[in-house]
């Protein structure tokens, strides 16, 4: 990439970015080009891992003196404090960059003041380049920041006929290997997988990340929280096994809403505590409908089988909804077949940021 523009920069900026979701928590992904004076790309880099370095210090390690004068395209303001690593600011102005051009700013109270540091230093700053797709990029950890609790991803799997399980109350296998091969990517990025102490004793999930055909636990294990009021999971659960680490959020220990069961606002605050940026609420439709009548989801994937049962569960149950007027309105962001399946991703319309 020779000669460059700043606004294919900082395309390529967000690209690299998304090589950090999932591995990043409790950080953001970020990503950086390094232009020199003539726009010739001389450095590139992303966030890894949470302890590592910062995009910018490894673009500026790749980059060296022909960062001098130069250009840094980043998707987020660099950092002005000291945490596991140095300030990204500091590190900018003694690269010698003479301009530095932002997507997003930082809600990070702790983080944030990294342009002001720039622009006293004398270095041209601009903000909102590609904002909008850096923002998307990074929707779950800025939407955190912002607010105070994780992003809520609302998984479920159901027949065409909105059935969730059968009468007979089995619901393995309603998707397809496939669709489930793509949950699991999906609790590869995300922090915690939540799940109701109504499907852990219905189903005794693992709730792991993990390769389906040879059961290989993915490297990155999401927290496993299971969400039961009294303490009620059972020692010999699964969720016990070890293989990932697991919160029986009781309402002893959380609080308890008005109905006596587990506070779901107070369960959310203890999670972004405990540095869960990004929850994937697995149900089951109790739990769900809990969630989505709190107003706390902000995004929805459903794995929608082409099957038909007629009697059974259904997806949700109790949304707080009696009539049409009230129904959660949805706006639908994606729709992917994945085998024989349709996974539809939509967000909630005026609630959630995401
Ligand atoms: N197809 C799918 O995508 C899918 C996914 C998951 C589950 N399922 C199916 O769903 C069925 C289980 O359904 P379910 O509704 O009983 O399970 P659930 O939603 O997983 O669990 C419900 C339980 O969560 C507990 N809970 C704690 N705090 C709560 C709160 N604030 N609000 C609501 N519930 C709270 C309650 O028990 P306490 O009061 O004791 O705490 C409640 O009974 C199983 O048949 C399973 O196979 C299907």
């Amino acid at each position: 990439m020779a000669g460059v523009s700043v606004d294919d920069a900082m395309r390529r900026a967000v690209t690299l970015a998304a090589r950090g979701l999932g591995t990043t928590s409790p950080n953001p992904v970020v990503g950086c080009v390094l232009l020199d004076p003539d726009g010739t790309v001389v450095g590139e880099g992303f966030h890894a891992y949470a302890g590592g370095p910062h995009a910018e210090i490894v673009a500026l390690a790749q980059a060296g003196e022909r960062a001098r004068g130069g250009t840094a395209v980043v998707t987020l303001e660099p950092c002005d404090h000291t945490g596991r690593t140095g300030p990204c600011s500091l590190a900018l102005v003694q690269a010698g960059v003479a301009r530095v051009v932002i997507a997003v700013p930082d809600p990070n109270p702790v983080a944030t003041g990294g342009a002001a540091t720039l622009r006293a230093a004398g270095i041209q700053v601009e903000l909102g380049v590609r904002a909008q797709e850096a923002e998307t990029g990074n929707i779950a950890w800025l939407t955190a920041m912002r607010r105070g609790w994780p992003y809520v991803i609302w998984k479920f799997a159901a027949t065409l006929d909105g059935r969730s399980a059968a009468a007979d109350g089995t619901s393995m296998w309603i998707t397809s290997e496939a669709a489930r091969i793509d949950v699991h990517a999906l609790r590869g990025t995300v922090d915690a997988v939540l799940a109701g102490v109504g499907t852990v004793l219905a189903d005794d999930p693992r709730l792991t990340a993990r390769n389906l055909r040879d059961g290989t636990l993915a490297i990155r294990q999401p927290l496993r929280v299971v969400v039961d009021s009294s303490g009620r999971t059972p020692a010999g659960a699964r969720v016990h096994d070890g293989a990932a680490r697991t919160w029986v959020a009781t309402a002893a220990e959380v609080g308890a809403g008005p109905d006596g069961r587990v506070d779901l606002p107070a369960l959310l605050a203890e999670l972004h505590h405990r540095g869960v940026r990004a929850a994937l609420l697995e149900g089951g439709p109790r739990l769900a409908g809990a969630f989505l009548a709190a107003g706390l989801v902000d995004k929805v994937v459903g794995y929608v089988a082409p099957k038909l049962l007629g009697a059974g569960r259904t997806a949700l149950v109790d949304a707080g909804v009696t009539t049409i007027a009230d129904a959660i309105d949805l706006e639908i962001t994606d729709v992917t077949q994945i085998g024989p399946d349709l996974r539809i991703t939509a967000l909630p319309r005026n609630r959630g940021i995401g």
